[in-house]
């Protein structure tokens, strides 16, 4: 089945964004340099309501599902979770974005789960730059971790970089770890988040900078595939990984946009930068309830605007990153 979840803009939704937790364990300076304080766990969409999510959004045609954060890998029922989503034959698609804490120790459990595609954030590939970054001196136990997911059959991996100027924005150390592993590599822009307009002034990179320098090191531009994000894919002869680019400060970013959001408590995001949301937990308790629900999510997308507001004024919109987990 083709999506029914099309908006006033010919925009089409297959795919879900859903945070299963607002807790992370890392204090990464752009994010959560200070520590978020948030609901106790017990607030959290639980397994029930999770099945019933997806079983309505299946039915609507979504084919992908994306559990984010907060940091996801710590629900304990992560591995009961990702098996839930991946009995549904409509659900193609089974991924995860984690900070890697986990990953050396559990990714071949999530694989076997039916986990299909694994986005891993890794800043820098230099220990005490990960450190500093991060908060965290785990480099290298989750570079094993993305390794082993490899070694376990893991075809879609990816690795996220959030470029900070005169910190991470050397591309020969990323480079080379890509060169003979087949890793999509993404530079994602800095964005402005309420916590850090400071950090945001001096650190921000521009995409366009690094897609000049891939350019003249010979990386080419990739078609669009199915599916595809956000990112702008390069390839090159001489790599066996890719480099995506992430730039939501230009102009054309919100065109291809293909998912919608889901907050850990409930809350149907239709833009990642609108502060809006719809709630839809009380329609998660029952499967009578599913054609309420569906009804409620149609409205919503009706409402769902052509781009964002960062192109207009100062970033105040932007603290749901860290809680929806972007
Ligand atoms: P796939 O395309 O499924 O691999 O995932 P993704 O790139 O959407 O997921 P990931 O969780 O790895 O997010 C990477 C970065 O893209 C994060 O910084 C997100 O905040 C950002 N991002 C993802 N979707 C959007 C979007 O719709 N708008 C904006 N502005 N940023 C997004
Ligand atoms: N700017 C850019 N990327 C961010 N992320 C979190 N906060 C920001 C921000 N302010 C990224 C993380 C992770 C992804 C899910 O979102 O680094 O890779
Ligand atoms: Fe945690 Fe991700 Fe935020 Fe880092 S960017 S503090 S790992 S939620």
């Amino acid at each position: 089945v083709d999506s029914l979840l099309v908006d006033n803009y010919q925009r089409r939704f297959e795919y879900i964004r859903l945070s299963i937790t607002e807790l992370c364990n890392f204090r990464c300076q752009y994010c959560l340099p200070n520590g978020y304080q948030s609901h106790h766990s017990q607030q959290f969409l639980t397994y029930n309501e999770i099945n019933q999510l997806i079983k309505t959004f299946g039915e609507l045609g979504v084919k992908k599902i994306r559990l984010t954060g907060g940091e996801p890998t710590l629900r304990r029922d992560l591995t009961q979770i990702i098996e839930l989503i991946a009995k549904y034959p409509m659900i193609k698609d089974v991924a995860l974005t984690t900070n890697g804490y986990r990953l050396n120790e559990r990714i071949v459990e999530w694989h076997n789960a039916g986990l299909t595609s694994l986005n891993v954030s890794i800043d820098s590939f230099v220990p005490q730059l990960f450190q500093l970054i991060t908060g965290e001196n785990k480099l290298h136990s989750i570079l094993d971790g993305v390794e082993k997911s490899l070694a376990n059959g893991m075809t879609k991996v990816k690795i996220n970089t959030v470029l900070m100027k005169g910190l991470n924005d050397n591309l020969s150390t990323h480079l080379q770890w890509i060169k003979h592993r087949p890793v999509e590599l993404r530079y994602i822009e800095l964005m402005e988040t309420n916590s850090s307009a400071s950090h945001f002034s001096r650190y921000y990179v521009s995409g366009a900078s690094i897609e000049q320098q891939l350019i003249q090191q010979g990386w080419q531009l990739q078609l669009k595939q199915f599916l595809a994000g956000p990112a702008k894919v390069y390839c090159h002869d001489d790599y066996q990984g890719k480099i995506g680019l992430i730039m939501p400060y230009s102009k054309d970013f919100c065109q291809s946009c293909n998912r919608l959001r889901i907050s850990a408590t409930g809350k149907l995001h239709y833009c990642l930068f609108g502060a809006a949301a719809i709630d839809l937990r009380d329609l998660l308790q029952d499967h009578a309830q599913s054609a309420l629900l569906k009804q409620r999510i149609l409205t919503t997308l009706k409402i769902k605007p052509p781009t964002h507001y960062l192109h207009q004024h100062n970033a105040g919109m932007i603290q749901t990153l860290s809680i929806i987990g972007g």
